[in-house]
């Protein structure tokens, strides 16, 4: 088996910083006048963690491609981590929003572009009753609430190595069995292991021994997990966890925020699953703030008889801009016009092209190395067989490499997200922007373990 020589891996990356650095001097300038006002130098922390000495500063985004302030083009494959899976602005997106915010923004009242959504929803998904938020953590943690209260259970079930946003019961992690904070948990409210238990995927075993302790309000899962790379789950593994939360008493909350790009109803319609809950968020308004959750008819009848008049202001469950007319302008548009079953019949084949073209170069140098694919999103992690569970997919990571071979793509016109090696196509994706990664993936592979070729 071919084997990476670390040497020669940081002689390319600060090769390749080099490179960065001299053809972004806008970029570098405003990050430099940013450390004057924004915290680290960015809106938002994560925004440091693109591969390069410092982020890269969007100046336009259209389609599957931006522009940085730089004049520099980019086929983006990241597509703000879903949140433009739809593709940057869509023309359609575009003009309902702004014909909405010319027509009044937030009310704290509906319009019927609710009702519209509520039931495409319904129809997608096959749950009866929707609420919308303004991100997919607030729809997760309302998700949470609602089934503490109807169980009057305490703890949340999740997966090792999930992320289902900034929600305080999700950023536990096993530690040799044992369950406390993630690594990088800033500021735990309390020790997780009082709010939460942790499974490995795919462990059947496992999550009944969890769930037997009959304290678990809900299991909240990603249907398939996309954040520690893609992890499928095996045959027949949901019928049997539904099947144990079913007899345990806990509810099952299908987080499709990133695996909706299995389908247009997600791979709660794709593999005919049957949460009691759903959350979806992210590119439901193609990047407006939004995302909604679904439940059953028992689970909100069982809510609705919990939820006082009086108190549902203050029951910890709502936002003021939640639900508010220009969200819901926007993920009419996306429903009805973007992120439709045809958009899907085109993304999910450039997924396929995406993964067979990186798993033949694999092949052909002969790295211990594999590519997943789920839908529209394929992903290739640094470990022989695909994961089976967040352990598995986590020690194969090499945080080194990954930002190597990131910025090898950056130098030449390709963004990936900067958390794995994700790739996910939009609607407006095209067979050259697929080929394009590719090339320059055998092109940086090819000399990270061929030392004499030339620079592409
Ligand atoms: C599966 C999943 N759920 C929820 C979220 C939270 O989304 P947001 O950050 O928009 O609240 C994320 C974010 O990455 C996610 O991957």
């Amino acid at each position: 088996m071919t084997s990476i020589d670390r040497s020669k891996l940081q002689q390319l990356h600060a090769r390749e910083n080099s490179r960065f650095i001299s053809e972004h001097p806008r970029s570098a300038e405003l990050y430099r006048r940013a450390q004057d006002s924004l915290l680290g130098g960015v809106p938002m922390n994560w925004m440091k963690k693109w591969a390069g000495p410092f982020p890269i500063f969007v100046k336009s985004a259209q389609g599957a491609h931006f522009i940085d302030v730089d004049g520099r083009d980019y086929v983006d494959l990241c597509l703000g981590d879903t949140g433009a899976m739809t593709g940057h602005s869509p023309e359609i997106v575009a003009e309902a929003v702004s014909r909405r915010v010319r027509e009044g923004i937030t009310l704290m009242l509906p319009t019927e572009d609710s009702l519209w959504v509520g039931e495409e929803l319904k129809r997608r998904f096959g749950l009866p009753f929707w609420q919308f938020t303004l991100t997919a953590t607030d729809a997760n943690r309302f998700a949470i609430r609602i089934a503490r209260e109807i169980t009057q259970r305490p703890k949340i079930l999740v997966f090792h190595y999930c992320y289902h946003g900034t929600v305080d019961e999700s950023f536990a992690a096993l530690h040799e069995g044992t369950v406390g904070p993630r690594r990088g948990n800033i500021g735990p409210p309390v020790n997780p292991a009082e709010t939460t238990r942790v499974v490995e995927f795919n462990d059947l075993a496992a999550l009944e021994e969890a769930l037997k302790h009959h304290d678990v309000a809900c299991v909240l899962a990603e249907p398939a997990m996309t954040n520690v790379g893609i992890i499928l789950p095996d045959d027949g593994y949901w019928t049997v966890a539904r099947e144990l939360t079913h007899r345990y008493g806990a509810l099952l909350i299908a987080d499709e925020t990133h695996t909706i790009c299995a389908g247009p109803g997600g791979c709660t319609r794709e593999w005919n699953l049957d949460p009691d809950m759903l959350v979806f968020g992210k590119p439901i308004g193609s990047g407006i703030p939004g995302a909604t959750y679904g439940c059953t008819e028992e689970v909100a009848q069982r809510i609705s008889a919990r939820i006082h008049l009086e108190d549902c202001d203050v029951g910890g469950i709502g936002g003021t801009l939640a639900g508010n007319a220009l969200s819901l302008a926007a993920m009419r548009a996306t429903l009805e016009h973007v992120l439709t079953p045809a958009a899907f019949e085109r993304m999910i084949p450039l997924a396929q092209r995406f993964a067979e073209g990186v798993a033949a170069e694999i092949r052909s140098v002969g790295l211990p190395w594999n590519v997943t694919k789920l839908g529209a999103r394929a992903e290739y992690t640094f470990s022989q067989r695909p994961p089976r569970n967040g352990a598995e997919s986590a020690a194969s990571a090499d945080f080194e490499l990954e930002r190597f071979l990131h910025l090898y793509a950056l130098n030449r016109g390709v963004l990936l997200t900067p958390f794995h090696n994700m790739a996910l196509m939009c609607p407006a994706t095209t067979e050259a922007d697929v080929d394009l990664h590719t090339k320059i993936f055998a092109a940086a592979v090819r000399e990270l373990i061929e030392p004499c070729r030339g620079v592409l």
